[in-house]
């Protein structure tokens, strides 16, 4: 079986439903950041912090080079990873692109006081908007797409079962 390769813009559920389809799926899960957080043994914010972001793109898609060659899996993908496109190249080899996307308010409710996102520290509705929007055309380049606003992960998570047996 292909893999189901979930992307999108962070706080879009993309770890919570990954975790719930592989369950339901029976088949394994795994996350791009938790990959490179075990691997390095440090959190993301403080790759970010200690490394830079590039540093920490470059961790990304050596991840990727990595779990793309994995098959039946659930693989979720940090927000990021559609933005090169050798990653996303990659992961279509073996997968379906499912990509969950939100309003950027329904984002900014969702990430209220988390600290672990450092490109969401002090942010804004509009500033949450501008990144969306710049990265519109990445995130599009999938096979479902599938809006959580007011979805519960049990309703995305069957979406996406749905989705795929089409
Ligand atoms: C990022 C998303 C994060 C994480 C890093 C950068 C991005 O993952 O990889 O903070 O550039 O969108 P989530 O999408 O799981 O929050």
């Amino acid at each position: 079986m292909k893999n189901i390769v979930l992307t999108g813009f962070m706080a879009t559920g993309k770890s919570s439903v990954g975790k719930d389809l592989a369950a339901k799926l029976n088949i394994s899960f795994v996350d791009s950041d938790e990959f490179i957080e075990k691997k390095l043994n440090k959190k993301i914010k403080d790759i970010f912090k200690e490394n830079g972001e590039q540093y920490f793109r470059q961790q990304e898609t050596e991840a990727i080079e990595e779990l793309s060659n994995l098959t039946s899996c659930v693989i979720s993908c940090g927000g990021g990873v559609v933005l090169n496109k050798y990653n996303i190249d990659l992961l279509r080899k073996n997968g379906i692109i499912v990509n969950l996307y939100a309003s950027a308010q329904e984002i900014y409710k969702r990430i209220a006081n988390n600290k672990d996102r450092p490109l969401l520290q002090n942010t804004s509705i509009d500033k949450i908007q501008e990144l969306m929007n710049y990265r519109k055309k990445f995130y599009e380049n999938c096979d479902i797409s599938i809006k959580t606003d007011n979805l519960s992960i049990d309703q995305v998570t069957n979406l996406i079962i749905s989705k795929i047996q089409n």
